[in-house]
């Protein structure tokens, strides 16, 4: 954090949130700087003895990776660097942006939000994706705002790009809407570099790989693209698609990358970090695979 500009808004918004804790959720378009506000609001209400939960709801260039996964992390107290941390939950989406899977996206964050509340943290900062522009957008920022009920909307924007969402809430004592402009300091990143990100969080995250087989009776199945009985099983068949390792609650324990499935034999090999097998209960196909060169590509699937 040592580089941040920080914004007088900034420490005035510190203080609204002690007053009255509860979800925070940010709220701008790409690059607005919603990644850098969150990481400073979650490590100094942290280091001032709150307990403080980080959910990280960008699924592309995510805090704490790797992408196409949320994550939760709960703040060490005092607080150590952001990085160190390793998430406490996490639950697959499979793709790097939203567009095709709001359902996951929503059932997702409201399992981990409510993750936090359980175990305690009454202060949980949602950082989101850049997706706020457009009917699709504004749709689904509009629904997880009422499904979440944040206490604190923190919109950044340079000109208006989020009112058309804001317009959408009725007034009430239930949220409070901090509008704040975009850093100066906030800078726009190329497709490049954003690619390069994506694939730094998952060499992080792929570092240590093991084989594992499952015999595909033994687990369920999860993803639109797996239907064996309508005949839709072979598709999902691409080596190098990201697979989520989930238990019974169908939160993610490991992601994997899947080597082989084997639909004759009713096998499936993949590669992922060590992960206690038993534990496995459901394997959700993505929608992204891992070249050998380490980047994520898109697979176009039929349906
Ligand atoms: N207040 C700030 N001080 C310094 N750099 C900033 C600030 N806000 C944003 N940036 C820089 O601008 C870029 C985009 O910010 P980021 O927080 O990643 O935006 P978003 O999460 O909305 O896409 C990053 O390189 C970040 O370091
Ligand atoms: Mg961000």
């Amino acid at each position: 954090m040592t580089n941040t500009y920080i914004l007088p808004e900034w420490n005035r918004l510190l203080g609204e949130i002690k007053d009255n804790r509860g979800i925070v959720f940010l709220l701008g378009a790409t690059h607005s700087g919603k990644s850098t506000l969150t990481k400073f609001l979650a490590e100094t209400l942290s280091r001032e003895g709150e307990k403080v939960a980080l959910l990280d709801g960008d699924i592309g260039q995510s805090i704490f990776g790797p992408p196409t996964t949320l994550s939760l992390a709960f703040l060490p107290n005092p607080t150590e660097s952001l990085g160190a941390i390793q998430p406490h939950f996490r639950y697959f989406i499979g793709s790097n942006t939203p567009s095709g899977h709001f359902l996951p996206m929503i059932v997702g964050l409201k399992k981990l939000v409510d993750k936090a509340f359980q175990f305690g943290y009454h202060i949980t900062i949602i950082d989101t994706t850049g997706f706020v522009s457009g009917g699709a957008a504004v749709e689904l920022k509009r629904r997880k705002l009422e499904l979440l009920q944040p206490r604190h909307i923190v919109a950044l924007q340079l000109n208006r790009e989020v009112e058309d969402i804001l317009h959408g809430l009725p007034p009430g004592p239930a949220h409070t809407i901090h509008r704040l402009p975009v850093s100066p300091k906030a800078r726009i990143k190329s497709p490049e570099e954003r690619q390069a990100y994506r694939q730094k969080k998952y060499a992080e995250y792929f570092h240590d790989l093991k084989e594992y087989e499952f015999e595909l009776k033994k687990v369920r199945l999860w993803g639109r693209h797996y239907l064996p009985e309508s005949n839709l099983a072979n598709q999902v068949a691409v080596p190098g698609l990201l697979i989520g390792l989930n238990d019974a609650e169908n939160f993610s324990l490991a992601i994997g990358i899947l080597q082989e499935l084997n639909m004759k034999e009713g096998k499936i090999r993949l590669l992922a970090p060590p992960t206690n097998q038993k534990e496995v209960q459901i394997l959700q196909f993505g929608v992204i695979r891992i070249t050998p060169l380490g980047k994520d590509q898109p697979v176009a699937f039929g349906q």
